[in-house]
This record gives structure tokens, sequence and C-alpha cells, in this order.
């Protein structure tokens, strides 16, 4: 799958290491690029559009909390970012909400904890049926 992921500098150590674990996809990392402090709007934005403009399927971000990252990335038109702490939210959010984004907190997850999580994310399809008819409701909003 062709990705995006992101980070600020608190998920950027995390962001690293999920660029390794997914060597079986294609990944484009918008940064950022070492652990000195930045604003995550300035990459969480590029990202998400790239999503958004289906240059990639899907998207991660992470920042210290995942909340900054979610947030930037739910005012994109077509995102649909989810913050994910288990993998039971993980699945439920692929199953229920189509999520396009995967948001983490790099802060308060460790490597085995997020690898489960994205592992999950990436491998639920949406159930669509009753969950389409609601999804349908966002996007007229969004639309509006
Ligand atoms: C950075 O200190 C922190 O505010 C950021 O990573 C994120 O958690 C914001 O939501």
């Amino acid at each position: 799958m062709k990705l995006a992921i992101a980070s600020d500098h608190a998920g950027f150590r995390l962001k690293e290491q999920l660029k390794k674990y997914l060597k079986d996809h294609e990944i484009v990392d918008f940064g950022t690029d070492s652990e000195e402090s930045m604003d995550y709007p300035d990459t969480g934005f590029p990202a998400a559009d790239a999503v958004s403009n289906k240059e990639c399927e899907r998207g991660i971000l992470i920042c210290g909390t995942g909340i900054g990252m979610s947030i930037v990335a739910n005012k994109v038109k077509g995102i649909r970012a989810s913050l994910c702490t288990s993998r039971e939210v993980a699945i439920l959010t692929r199953k229920h909400n189509n999520s396009n984004i995967l948001a983490l907190p790099g802060r308060f997850l460790d490597y085995k904890e997020a690898t489960e999580i994205v592992d999950a994310w990436l491998n639920t399809e949406f159930e669509g049926g009753r969950h389409q008819l609601r999804l349908d409701k966002i996007a007229a909003r969004e639309n509006k």
C-alpha cells in the first residue's frame, strides 16, 4: 500500500521505527527529519493532503499525544483521521469509519503496541452498509 507518513519532533523516533517496520509498503515521508522542536501542522497538512488528493492511499501521523495530528488531518477534505491507542479501536475505526489516516501518540506507545495497532489498522476492511450511510452524512456536511 502507498502510505503517507509524517510526525513532529515528539513522533520522530516512532516514525523512523515504523518506516523500517513497514518495509513491504511504499512509504512517502513528509518529515520531520529530527527531534528538533517543530510545529506538527507543517508536516501533518502535506501528508493529509497527499491522502486527500489520492497520491497516497492512507496515512500515518505521529505527534506526542496524536491529538494535534488528528485535529490537523480532520481539517482536510475527505480525511477521516483516527487517534488510536489500542488494537481494538484500530480495528473498529477501519470497520466503522473507513479511517484513512491513523494518528498515533508517539510519547505514549512502545514499539510493540504501535506495530500491533498499525497492523490491525492496515489489515482491516471497511464494513460499509449502515456505516457508509453515516459517512455519507459527514461528507454531505463537509461539502455544504
Ligand atoms: C509537542 O510538544 C506536542 O505538543 C505535540 O507533539 C502534540 O502532542 C500536540 O498535540
